[in-house]
Formats: structure tokens, C-alpha cells, sequence
């Protein structure tokens, strides 16, 4: 059957827009790219602004809110959803895939956003020699040095981290350009690339760190890769589309994006507004 014939078997109930969650505001970042490269599909955006930050919340709350807002937007009609979120991907997609799919159907999907960034890794770093800055729940998952071993079979790669509780909130306060921040920004990167003298590509593993990036450049050398991964998961996400054309129908495409956040909508406004780069105008939800 081809997909133009298939088109005509799916009922209405079964499409809907791409969901994309975060923690809060860093997965506009990585909404932003997808946008640009996907701009025909529909978008639900849903950022747990009122519990975040997640980087230093356990599993079991980190899984449990993850559950909560992936339910969400399954019962808002998304059939495709992407984890924004490092903390979130790192620490309950698994768990969410084997344990919790099923309960939606067979035809759900859940994505996240580490994948797509070590495969990218994986085929560019000259050294193979890595830094990762991510929240301290990703780092202390290892979800970022077990993936590159695991898909880096052909070469040996060296993978160093590094936790920056500081930074989220810094972010989210709209606290970067202060002095304090800079001082955070630079203590962290200097105990990064103090572990190896051979990195050449730092991942910016939270979705909130792009926001930072000119000024995590100014603390690393020229040579070095500073790696946002909006973009990274942006071609992942057009090409996974492209194999999996049965999900790819499933997805609606009137250009059309909604935001919901967990606060309140006045201030999610006004500040994703600097994450998306165009005005935004949200609708407050409850998640449990
Ligand atoms: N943006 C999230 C990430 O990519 C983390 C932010 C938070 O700590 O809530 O990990």
C-alpha cells in the first residue's frame, strides 16, 4: 500500500501535532531547529515551567513528572513526542519506552534528544576525545559515555563530564549577563577541559546551555567544538520521519504550534520569547 493510499485509511483521531517537552524553556531551543527544517508539521510544546529545574531531582520524581506530561500530550492527540530534555531523555525514556508505551498503543513513540547528539559525536570529533556539560542528573546517569561506547564500536573514544547545577537557574533567571554568571560559566568549563587536554568537541548537553553558548566560548580554546543540539535533532528528527513514512501521516501539517506551560503564562511569555525567537503566547495547564 502506498502511503497516499494509506493516508486515506488513517481516522483523524489518529494524527495530531508533534509533541516536544521540556523541564521548562531549554527544549525551545531545540524546538526552534526543528521548526526551521520541519516547518509544515504541527507542534505542542509543553514546558514543565512550575517543577523545574529537574537536573538534581531523583529518578523517581524525574520519571514520574516525565510520565505525567508525555500522558499529556498523548491525550492532546500527539502520536510522535520528543524529550527535549537531557535530564528527561537521560534519566525516563527508557523506562517510559519499555514500561509505559504500550499503555498508549502500539503506534506512540517517544524520542529523545542524547541519540541523535552521539551519533553526530561520534562520526565528527577528530580526537574522539568528548566533554559533556549537562545538568547533574545527566552526568550522573552516564547516559552520554555508555551511548558513545556503545555506538562507537570502530573507534576507541575517551568521554569527560562535567555537572553545572548553577547554570539552569542563571538561565532561567535571566541572570546570564551578570558577573556571578560569568564567573559559574567560567569555573565549569575550566574543570572540564582540566580533565583532558585532547577534547575537541563540548556538547552542550542541557537544552538551556545554547542560551549561554558566546559566553562558554569565551572560556574554551578556538579549536573546540562547542556543540548545541537543536540542530542535531532537528536532521535526525527529518530523517526519522523519512524511514518511518506510516508515522510520518500519522503527524499533522498546518504550520500551526501551541504552548503550554505549568506556570503561569505571562511570565512563560515573556521569557521564551528570548529561547524561541519570536513571540510566543502559552496556555497554563495542570499536570498529575
Ligand atoms: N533542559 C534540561 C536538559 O536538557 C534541564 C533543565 C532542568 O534542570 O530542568 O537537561
Amino acid at each position: 500500500m502506498n502511503d497516499g493510499y494509506l493516508y486515506l485509511f488513517i481516522k483523524e483521531n489518529d494524527m495530531g501535532p508533534i509533541g516536544v517537552f521540556d523541564s521548562g524553556y531549554g527544549g525551545l531551543t531545540v524546538l526552534r531547529s526543528i521548526v526551521d527544517v520541519l516547518p509544515n508539521y504541527d507542534y505542542l510544546y509543553l514546558g514543565d515551567n512550575a517543577r523545574n529545574p529537574y537536573g538534581s531531582r531523583s529518578f523517581e520524581v524525574i520519571y514520574q513528572y516525565t510520565k505525567e506530561a508525555v500522558d499529556y500530550l498523548f491525550e492532546q492527540g500527539c502520536e510522535l513526542i520528543i524529550l527535549a530534555c537531557n535530564t528527561a531523555s537521560a534519566k525516563a525514556l527508557r523506562s517510559i519506552q519499555q514500561n509505559d508505551l504500550h499503555r498508549w498503543g502500539a503506534h506512540k513513540r517517544v524520542l529523545g534528544v542524547i541519540r541523535p547528539s552521539v551519533e553526530y559525536i561520534i562520526e565528527n570529533s577528530q580526537t574522539g576525545v568528548i566533554g559533556v556539560l549537562g545538568t547533574e542528573g545527566t552526568v550522573k546517569s552516564q547516559s552520554y559515555p555508555l551511548e558513545i561506547a556503545k555506538f562507537s564500536l570502530k573507534r576507541n573514544m575517551e568521554v569527560f563530564q562535567h555537572a553545572c547545577p548553577m547554570w539552569v537557574p542563571l538561565i532561567e533567571d535571566q541572570s546570564i549577563d551578570t558577573t556571578g554568571a560569568a564567573f559559574f560559566i567560567k569555573r565549569d568549563v575550566e574543570a572540564l577541559l582540566e580533565q583532558s587536554a585532547n577534547i575537541d568537541t563540548i556538547l552542550l548537553g542541557c537544552t538551556h546551555y545554547p542560551l549561554i553558548k558566546p559566553i562558554i566560548k569565551q572560556f574554551a580554546p578556538d579549536h573546540i567544538n562547542i556543540l548545541s543540539q537543536g540542530d542535531l535533532v532537528a536532521e535526525s528528527l527529518k530523517m526519522y520521519l523519512k524511514r518511518h513514512s506510516s508515522i510520518d501521516i500519522e503527524c499533522t501539517k498546518k504550520s500551526h504550534i501551541k504552548f503550554l506551560t505549568t506556570e503561569s503564562t505571562n511570565l512563560f511569555d515573556e521569557r521564551a520569547t528570548q529561547f524561541f525567537g519570536e513571540p510566543v503566547s502559552s496556555h497554563q495547564i495542570v499536570l498529575d
